[in-house]
């Protein structure tokens, strides 16, 4: 018997193309959609199918900025393996530079375009429900589209049967006529697929192997070739151009929005929220328009992300509010304020209870349980100890110019407003700094330290300085 492949499928995403039409330097699948390259869109829906079981491994074909594609998948998706085409001699070819790595294998393999950011999971398990009812070697994808220009059209025969795919660019004007697109998502018998392939030639417009090719030659070589046929022509139209990648960033938004929605969390402008494909929110949690949830971002339950945040990899604790702020690599703890305007980064780790308010940078700090800055402060390179008060205007001096030095701040501290902090240096549990200081040396705890001049007051100044300049008016007239 023949393994359909049940499980255990190995899943080829195809991303070495240049994506001539963008028009960049870039990658065409690392362009972005709410912060994630449109190539972890794809990922995120293959890593829960993995985590199902349901596929065993993920193939990247990487070619067209290679280097930089892997380094995405190295920090983002270690698990995720690579292969390199190069030359890109087209999607036939592209699916053949995978062979080595799947040497010996006689399951099925599921194909992907790297550039359909909306595709859903759910969609390859229908395309494996059908290509299993229909026992066939080759199950893909089709979509009708309105627009179907640039897109490989599907030619059927008289009882509607498969019969290839033509692209946009080799097919005749009849052909142009027909509205069933090839999405570009197949599922297919490995050894069968691998045997096709080895038979296309690149006589088309392009000169390029096309996996689309190897379809007609299953048919020809009488296979089960079956298809399953969607109208999410928005979804599923593949991104070539700017216009593309944005518009299908709307549609994402809208999707994301919804999908948040249904899931006890109140986003309340879809439009204007832009929530990448790898981040959690916690029941109850309130999504302000005009906010960027960004990369890893975990949010708890019950919290309340304000107007015009932007948070990239940040944990936020369950009850926590963050208010137009923007919080990048770092942490905030259970029913923590923080904002507006504050700006957390580089492992800003803040406790529980605590308060960051206005104009507050931290910067690899870590801050502790119910301790407070609430304006106008940076903190660089530095301990704060639970509970201490950091007043208006503070400032670690982290930097002599040549090397970062570290501020240690005791629990319970209390630090006067417009202090200067010359690291390295230590402040003791409790103690207090005066205001106005500059502390350049450790305070033990329990201790109070001023650091600033001691004011003197000149009784009578002003009337003596008037009567003097009055003098001098007069010698000189
Ligand atoms: C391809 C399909 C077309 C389908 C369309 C859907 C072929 C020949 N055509 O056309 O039927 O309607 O997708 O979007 O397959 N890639 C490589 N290596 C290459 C060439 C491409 O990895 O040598 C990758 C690209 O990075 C991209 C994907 O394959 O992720 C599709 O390539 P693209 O050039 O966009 O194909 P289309 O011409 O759009
Ligand atoms: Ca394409």
């Amino acid at each position: 018997m023949v393994e359909s492949g049940v499980k255990g499928i190995v899943a080829l995403v195809m991303a070495a193309g240049k994506g001539t039409r963008m028009a960049s330097d870039r990658p065409k699948v690392l362009h972005e959609i709410a912060g994630e390259p449109m190539l972890g869109f794809l990922l995120a829906e293959l890593e829960a199918l993995r985590a199902k079981g349901l596929l065993s491994r993920v193939v990247a074909i990487v070619g067209h900025g290679a280097e930089e594609v892997r380094a995405y998948l190295a920090e983002v998706w270690p698990w995720v393996e690579s292969v390199v085409q190069e030359p890109q001699l087209g999607t036939g070819h592209a699916v053949m530079q995978a062979a080595p790595e799947l040497e010996g294998f006689e399951g099925s393999v599921a194909i992907l375009n790297g550039d359909v950011p909306l595709f859903e999971g759910a969609t390859l398990e229908a395309l494996l429900a059908e290509h299993e009812e229909r026992q066939a070697r080759l199950t893909f994808l089709t979509c009708e589209h309105p627009r179907p220009d640039g897109l490989g059209r599907i030619l059927r025969d008289p009882a509607g049967r498969v019969a290839g795919i033509v692209e946009h660019r080799d097919a005749d004007a009849r052909q142009r006529e027909i509205k069933e697109i090839n999405v570009g998502v197949y599922l297919a018998h490995w050894p069968t697929l691998r045997a096709a392939l080895q038979t296309i030639t690149p006589a088309n417009d392009q000169g390029e192997y096309y996996l689309t090719d190897a379809i007609a030659g299953l048919v020809g070589g009488g296979h089960a070739v079956a298809t399953v046929r969607t109208d999410d022509h928005v979804a599923l139209g593949g991104i070539n151009t700017r216009a593309e990648l944005v518009s299908a960033g709307a549609e994402w938004r809208r999707r994301r929005g919804a999908y948040f929605l249904a899931r006890q969390v109140t986003v309340e402008d879809p439009a204007t929220t832009f929530i990448g494909p790898r981040v959690a929110i916690g029941a109850d949690t309130v999504i302000e328009p005009f906010t960027q949830i960004h990369g890893g971002s975990r949010i708890g339950a019950g919290c309340v992300i304000g107007s015009h945040s932007r948070l990239v990899d940040a944990v936020v604790g369950n009850g926590a509010t963050v208010r137009s702020s923007d919080v990048v690599d770092s942490e905030i703890g259970e029913r923590t304020t923080v904002g507006p305007f504050a700006r957390l980064r580089d492992h800003a780790l803040v406790g529980s209870d605590a308060r960051i308010g206005n104009f507050v940078e931290l910067k690899k700090v870590a801050f502790g349980d119910g301790a407070k800055a609430a304006h106008l402060t940076y903190l660089g390179d530095a301990e704060v100890g639970d509970r201490a008060n950091i007043g208006c205007g503070t400032v670690t001096c982290n930097y002599d110019g040549e090397r970062k030095h570290r501020t240690r701040i005791g629990p319970g501290a209390f630090i006067g407003t417009n202090n200067t902090l010359v690291a390295p240096v230590e402040i003791g549990a409790d103690a207090y700094t005066a205001a106005g200081s500059t502390i350049t040396e450790d305070v033990p705890a329990g201790a109070l330290a001023l650091g600033r001049a001691r004011q003197t007051v000149k009784e009578g100044w002003v009337a003596r300085r008037r009567a003097s300049r009055t003098e001098k008016q007069k010698s000189e007239a």
